[in-house]
């Protein structure tokens, strides 16, 4: 067992880490969901109330967690989610994930508004990073982003519609964090506080958001009052549509809750549904996203792959997800609590992790395959 595995056997313990070396607005943004974070809670409650039988007398039992997704191999079933801003969390953090996710073979997904081009981190990671896209209100701003995209390599295209407007998220107002950022004392303070971070930006510069900023530099404006300018939160079906003609590789949909969209979208030549509530930063009051998987897995009834995110938190979660009908698996946080604790062999040290526990938990129920974790599902 390595020194790692002692230290720091669960995501938890590379939170608690990564909370003392970030300051603290950089924390709340990462860690936080929006209002009482009731959403937060019921993601937990609905994965913990998805449980297996174990099983005895199987004899020796060798889990496999090896899977295909639109046509590639993979050896485990979890991945990437995109965060933005993911350079605020910690510096360069879209170089060190993009390199880890290559090192791992795990598929690696980059927002819109990262800290870095889609043509810094594309050559990195090749064909297993996805390009994160918010609808935009300009089609020609559009076009121009998912031609650079391509152009960089990127494998796949995602668009996230759970955002259809601002969400209040409370603790990241008390910990200062606005648009456009204002720098306080207070926050000045607590950079010194934590120097790993902050002589990070400074040998980089502090994060902006590049992709967005290169179509509101024409605006005049800073590249942070830019975003509302140009992301158009709630476009209809038709940007969909939009995008199947501009996008000519594997497209996919996140932030899908419901069973007739998920079969609607699909009739629209979209590749892959992404089940998720956004880890409840977008909305409090809705259903836990894993209740939402299993009525859209039964509409999309094996014509494309669907997908799951929002409140995983270790190997057995994963393993909820897949028996409730999910082919591929994601984190959001969880990678950037690692690399916050540990930089880019935080990456290595998550995956490890996830795979140990997701072993463990297969040899406790008897499952060899991730096609035999389903039938250990208890009824619910
Ligand atoms: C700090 C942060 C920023 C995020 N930014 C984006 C984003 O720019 N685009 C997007 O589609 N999803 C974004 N998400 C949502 C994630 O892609 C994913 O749905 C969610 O984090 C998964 O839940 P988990 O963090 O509980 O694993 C963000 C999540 C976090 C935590």
């Amino acid at each position: 067992m390595s020194q790692l595995d002692l230290k720091y056997p669960a995501i938890s313990d590379l939170r608690a880490k990564a909370r003392r070396r970030m300051p603290k607005f950089a924390f709340e943004y990462v860690d936080s969901g929006t209002g009482t974070e009731a959403g937060v809670r019921s993601n937990r409650a609905g994965l913990d109330a998805v449980r297996f039988m174990p099983a005895i007398l199987r004899g020796e039992v060798e889990p496999d967690l090896s899977c295909t997704l639109l046509g590639r191999d993979y050896a485990q079933p979890f991945g990437i989610a995109p965060v933005g801003m993911a350079g605020l969390i910690w510096p360069g953090a879209e170089a060190t994930m993009a390199e880890g996710a290559k090192r791992n073979g795990l598929i690696y997904g980059q927002s819109t508004v990262a800290a870095a081009r889609p043509e810094e981190t594309g050559p990195i990671v090749g064909d297993l990073g996805w390009y994160q896209h918010y609808p935009v209100n300009d089609p020609a701003i559009r076009k121009d982003m998912l031609g650079r995209i391509k152009a960089a390599g990127w494998g796949a295209l995602v668009v996230t519609v759970d955002v259809p407007g601002e969400s209040r998220r409370e603790r990241q107002r008390r910990a200062n964090i606005s648009m456009p950022p204002v720098i306080t004392p207070g926050m000045v303070a607590d950079m010194v506080m934590h120097p790993e971070w902050s002589l990070g930006h400074a040998k980089r510069g502090m994060p902006r958001m590049r992709f967005v900023e290169d179509y509101t530099a024409a605006l005049n404006e800073d590249g942070f009052t830019h975003a509302g300018k140009i992301i158009r939160g709630s476009p209809g079906w038709d940007y969909i549509e939009g995008c199947r003609v501009e996008w000519d590789g594997p497209l996919i949909v996140k932030g899908v809750a419901e069973a007739e969209d998920a079969d609607r979208l699909l009739g629209m030549g979209v590749d892959a549904i992404w089940v998720s509530n956004h880890s409840g930063r977008q909305f409090e009051g809705g259903p836990a996203a894993i209740d939402t998987l299993p009525p859209v897995v039964e509409a999309v009834a094996g014509r494309a792959p669907v997908l799951f995110c929002s409140g995983i938190s270790g190997g057995l979660d994963i393993l909820r997800a897949i028996a409730l009908g999910a082919d591929h698996v994601f984190l959001g946080k969880a990678w950037y609590f690692a690399l916050g604790a540990l930089g880019g062999k935080g990456i290595d040290h998550l995956a490890y992790v996830l795979r140990a526990d997701m072993t463990s938990c297969m040899t406790q129920i008897g499952a060899g395959s991730l096609a035999e974790v389903k039938g250990r599902l208890m009824e619910r």
